[in-house]
Order: C-alpha cells, then structure tokens, then sequence
C-alpha cells in the first residue's frame, strides 16, 4: 500500500550567522526568494503528498495556502512541532531546510528510493577538503560526510526519537542514531548546500546568474522657433531653435527614462511625473531619471548599460557628445563606457526629417 510522505519545509530559523535582519530563507535568489526554490523542489515531485511549512513566531505566512506550523527556539523543536501537526497514523516524513534552494530531483527520488517507506536515509556528500584541528592534528576524512537534508523517516520511529532522545543534535539522522537506529547515507549534491553564511548566499547567486533585463524607451518633442538654446541629455546649449514641452523637454533623458522604467515593468514617466501636475511645469528632466534608477534599485535592481540615440536633422551634435557623455555618466553614476550616445537623420523623411521635431530612442539594461 502506498504510505504518504508528508514533506516538512523548516523556515523557523533567524539565520543569526548570515547576520541580516531579514531571516535568510526569504532573501532574494533569482527572482524569488530562496525558501520558493526549495518548495518548488519538494512540490514538483510526484511522490510528495503534502508539503508543511514551518515557521517562526510572529513571521508572516509566505504561503496560505500551505499548511503552517510555528516552530521553536531549536531546529529540532520546530521538527517537533511540525510532527505534532501530521494526524496521519503511518506515514513518511521528509525534513528539508529552506537554507537549502539546489535541491535536484533526481537526488530527492534517490533518498525516496532508498527509503522505500522504512529506512531512515539522508543525502550526504564526502569530504574532500584536508580536516585539521588548529592544534595541528589533522582528522582522517575517509569515512567522514557532509550532511545535507533532505532527510527521510518513518513517522512513528521519529516522532519516538524525538520523545526519548535527550542529546542536542542539528538534524533528524543524529537523533534517528542515537535512538539506535541505523540511517542510510545517499548520495547528495555539492549544489545542494546550505547558506549559512554572506559567502554562500553569494555562490547561490552566481549559481542562479544574473537576471539581466532590458528596456526601451521612445520620445518625441516639438521644435519651438522662438527659443534659442535646447536641452538634450542633460545639457543645454545655444540653438536657434528650442523644443516645447511641460518640463525641460529633454527628449533624450524622457526615452532614457522610460527605458528604465520599461526594464522594471514600472510604467513610465507620464505615470511618475503627470504633464497635467503644475510642479513639473520647466522641471529639470535629471529628477525623472534620477527617479527611475532609484525606482531600479529599490526592485534590488542595478543599472549596467544604456544607449541612446537622438534622431534629428539638426543641430549638429557630434561637439556636445563629450559633454553630454560626461553629464550622463555623472547623472547615472556609470562609466562613459557603459554609456552609448548616437545621433541620425532621417534622410529629411518624416517630422524629424523636415525639422518639426528631435525623437529620440533608448535601452536601459537592468541586472537584478
Ligand atoms: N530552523 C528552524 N527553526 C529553528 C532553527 C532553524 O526551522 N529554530 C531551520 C532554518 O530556517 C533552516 C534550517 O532549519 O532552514 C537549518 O538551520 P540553520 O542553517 O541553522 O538556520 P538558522 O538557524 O536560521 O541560522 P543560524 O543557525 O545561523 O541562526
Ligand atoms: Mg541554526
């Protein structure tokens, strides 16, 4: 008869060796948080029938459809509690530490295998690192293992381990042996670390890749005959034409600007900066675009590169493009060379061909 496994995802803890106010597991890993990368391990597997999350007092329910369980002061109390929490009479339980997002499937159906609804198993990786005491004495490594989770029991020989043990221990398998059971050790994954520490959160980074996005944007602004200077890119000059618009009407801050609120699905800039709003009437664009990067990197973002290119008969813009450069870099807090500046006819086609108006058009690149 098929004999449930009840999955317990243990997220009780405050992680006071990573050494952040936020508790580790709902730190940012590719999108999402690490905690969601383990769950998505243990629900995309066929032979896990339900999933118990535990967590700490006063933390809010990530997930509410899940069932919850508020842990204790110990790793091993929060198993406790978690186990209290199954009513099912026969069942296995699977314990695994949200610290722990590269859980692989084919690791997870080995330690299921290997439990086959009695052994207590656990996934385990040799060591392979030369291990001395600071006195000098080095420890032969041979028999000795790294220790991961997931770990796998029958329900009741745990629930009684956890009863009868008195020892402190950090994980189920050291419980199961001092209850005088055996417990088979699989073969685990290097990947399938913990983070314990900033370092390791940083592997765990690496390991995902960056998420790079990129956005566009698009601006067009009317040529006004009566004034004599322009503002593009951040810097004014003598023209003798200017260009209308609410603000400065800095054509090619507007599309840098909507470019990185593109990259951070953020709208853009008539959603952040109203025409119809009287204070942004002359407004100095630099703040728009001052307000996207921000916008950027409250979403954990970073500007990387952006590229624009202004699309004009006139002026002539090849003398500003130093300065404007200059200005970008100092306004985007990037290096000129992340920063591409183009200028184009139009061959004399269409509005900008016949002086009517500059449009102009630019990518942001984002890294999350
Ligand atoms: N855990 C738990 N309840 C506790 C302590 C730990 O559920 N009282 C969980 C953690 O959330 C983690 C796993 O057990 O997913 C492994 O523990 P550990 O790496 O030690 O995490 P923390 O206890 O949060 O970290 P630290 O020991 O550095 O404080
Ligand atoms: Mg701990």
């Amino acid at each position: 008869m098929h004999k449930p496994v009840i999955a317990i995802l243990l997220a009780g803890g405050t992680g006071q060796r990573f050494g952040h106010e936020t508790p580790k597991q709902y730190m940012p890993l590719g999108g999402k948080m690490i905690i969601d990368h383990a769950l998505n391990a243990l629900q995309s597997n066929p032979r896990i029938d339900e999933v118990i999350i535990v967590i700490a007092q006063g933390q809010t329910i990530p997930y509410p459809h899940f069932k919850h369980v508020i842990g204790g002061k110990t790793r091993r109390e929060s198993v406790y509690n978690a186990l209290q929490a199954i009513t099912l009479k026969d069942a296995s339980v699977l314990i695994h530490d949200s610290a722990r997002p590269f859980l692989y499937q084919d690791s997870l159906d080995r330690l299921i295998d290997a439990h086959a609804g009695q052994h207590a198993a656990s996934l385990s990786i040799p060591v392979v690192d030369t291990l001395r005491h600071h006195n000098g004495e080095t420890v032969p490594r041979d028999n000795l293992q790294h220790i991961q989770t997931p770990q796998i029991f029958d329900l009741h020989t745990l629930k009684k381990a956890h009863e009868t043990v008195t020892e402190n221990v950090t994980d189920d398998a050291a419980l199961m042996h001092a209850h005088g059971c055996d417990v088979l050790y699989i073969q685990g994954d290097q990947r399938n670390f913990k983070i314990t520490t900033e370092s390791d959160y940083r592997m765990a980074q690496q390991i995902i890749g960056a998420d790079i996005r990129v956005g566009n944007g698009y601006d067009v602004h009317a040529i006004d005959t009566h004034k004599s200077y322009v503002t593009l890119c951040g810097i004014t000059f003598d023209n003798n034409f200017g260009l209308t618009g609410h603000s400065d009407a800095d054509v090619g801050l507007h599309a840098l600007t909507d470019a990185i609120y593109g990259a951070c699905g953020a709208g853009d800039i008539g959603r952040h900066f109203p025409p119809s709003d009287m204070q942004w009437k002359d407004a100095d664009s630099a703040q728009f675009l001052t307000h996207a990067i921000q916008t950027a990197n409250q979403m954990g973002g970073r500007l990387n590169h952006v590229d624009i290119t202004l699309i004009c008969e006139a002026p002539k813009l090849k003398p500003h493009y130093d300065a404007m450069k200059q200005r970008l870099a100092q306004l985007i807090q990037l290096d000129v060379s992340r920063i591409g500046l183009k200028a184009t006819t139009s061959e004399q086609l269409g509005f900008t061909g016949r002086g009517e108006g500059i449009a102009a058009q630019a990518t942001a690149t984002v890294v999350f």
